[in-house]
């Protein structure tokens, strides 16, 4: 009796309409026992007898044992769903954060918050994933930050080559005054930068033999990623043509020779198995790739403080494991492709790359205006401090 008040109780406190309630089957039982006493001409059931035939009623009606009371349970119209969006694989850091975030924020809210993450595009592609956290349809996606440059144009900063000799001095830019122009102009068009996570440098693939100095590039054509006119430039300021395609129709155009080479990180070349349909990869470092949690700040601001805390909270824990990972899966990804037969790996000596670096210098002078003369000379002055503090970096 006791239970069934509380299971009462806790409907009443969860302001749920419960139809079926272990109250009504109760007194259902008892009219039955009631009909049954008197058939038997008044022989009274026994309170034991009783208590059986009520669990075993219970067993028979609902099709499993009698509920127990949750108190963390949540009602439907209580949780809160946030649809995450990216086109990575499941096992790579983007997809690996995105679901961590999702348990975090599941644990920490008992439940209340549901993250939900469609990895691999299936949800929607490049190109679509915009216009979707615009419409409301999802509500957080991380686009790779060249996704950006033809909304953004501060964003393509990031993708000018050679910009970052190593993972620390992306951090330092972006957590630095040139991050804050960055963000400063995603908020200025309605959207909020909820956090920054590392994939890695992007390294050259192609099909057609290996790479070793940037005139190997010449009449080779290359998939780059939308929506970034500095890649593309990239591309052809070495003599080679650049395709720009969403990242879930790369593996097809790949093995369809449509293009016959492509740029990207490690942990993507070998979750997306691009070593299946290119024979050679060159370790360039060229440019790097990460991504920008993103959300609408009109949806960001509207929801409540207890939520929002949960979620920033989370965001932080899961941004620093991220980053931590993402080196570590490329570093291991890396090492399986080494040991692998399907693919040849040329690494570049530091006079290849200085070679390298000179040969894609035009880019800066090109996109100098188009991004924002005071940026380009920001990240120039923070790379030449940075070399100078670098061990070995005069070398
Ligand atoms: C690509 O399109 O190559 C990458 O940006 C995919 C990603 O999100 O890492």
């Amino acid at each position: 009796m006791l239970q069934i008040s509380e299971h009462k109780e806790q409907n009443q406190q969860n302001g749920r309409i419960v139809v079926n309630s272990a109250y009504t089957k109760y007194n259902k039982l008892i009219k039955f026992s009631k009909n049954i006493t008197d058939a038997l001409g008044g022989v009274r059931l026994n309170k034991f007898i009783l208590a059986v035939a009520f669990f075993l009623f219970m067993v028979i009606n609902t099709g499993c044992s009698p509920r127990v009371v949750d108190k963390e349970q949540v009602s439907p119209e209580q949780k809160i769903v946030i649809k995450f969006s990216h086109v990575v694989a499941e096992n790579s850091p983007k997809g690996l954060a995105a679901k961590y975030f999702s348990r975090l924020v599941n644990e920490k809210s008992g439940g209340k918050i549901e993250v939900q993450v469609f990895a691999n595009s299936t949800l929607y592609a490049d190109g679509e994933e915009m216009q979707a956290l615009q419409e409301g349809a999802v509500q957080l996606i991380a686009p790779a930050t060249s996704k950006l440059g033809s909304m953004f144009p501060y964003w393509q900063l990031l993708d000018l080559p050679y910009a970052f000799s190593d993972i620390e001095s992306v951090h330092l830019a972006i957590e630095g005054p040139i991050g804050e122009k960055l963000t400063d102009s995603l908020e200025k068009e309605g959207y909020v930068a909820l956090a920054f996570w590392d994939n890695g440098f992007k390294q050259l693939t192609n099909d057609v033999h290996p790479i070793g100095r940037p005139g190997d590039l010449k009449g080779l054509k290359f998939r780059v990623m939308i929506n970034s006119s500095v890649l593309e430039e990239q591309f052809k300021l070495l003599g080679a043509q650049a395709i720009p395609l969403p990242f879930n129709s790369v593996y097809r155009s790949l093995e369809k020779n449509e293009v016959c080479g492509q740029e990207n990180t490690i942990s993507n070349i070998y979750s997306k198995k691009f070593y299946q349909v290119q024979k050679y990869m060159t370790v360039t470092n060229h440019g790097y790739l990460g991504y920008v949690v993103l959300a609408q700040k009109d949806y960001w601001d509207g929801l409540p403080e207890d939520v929002r805390k949960i979620l920033e909270e989370s965001m932080v824990e899961v941004t620093d494991w991220e980053r931590t990972m993402a080196a570590k899966i490329n570093e291991a990804n890396y090492n399986e492709l080494v040991n692998n037969k399907d693919i040849e790996i040329t690494t570049l000596s530091n006079e290849e790359r200085r070679l390298w670096e000179e040969s894609l210098s035009p880019v800066y002078s090109f996109f100098e205006k188009k991004i924002s003369a005071e940026l380009v000379n920001n990240l120039a002055i923070q790379k030449s401090a940075m070399t100078d503090f670098a061990p070995g970096g005069d070398d």
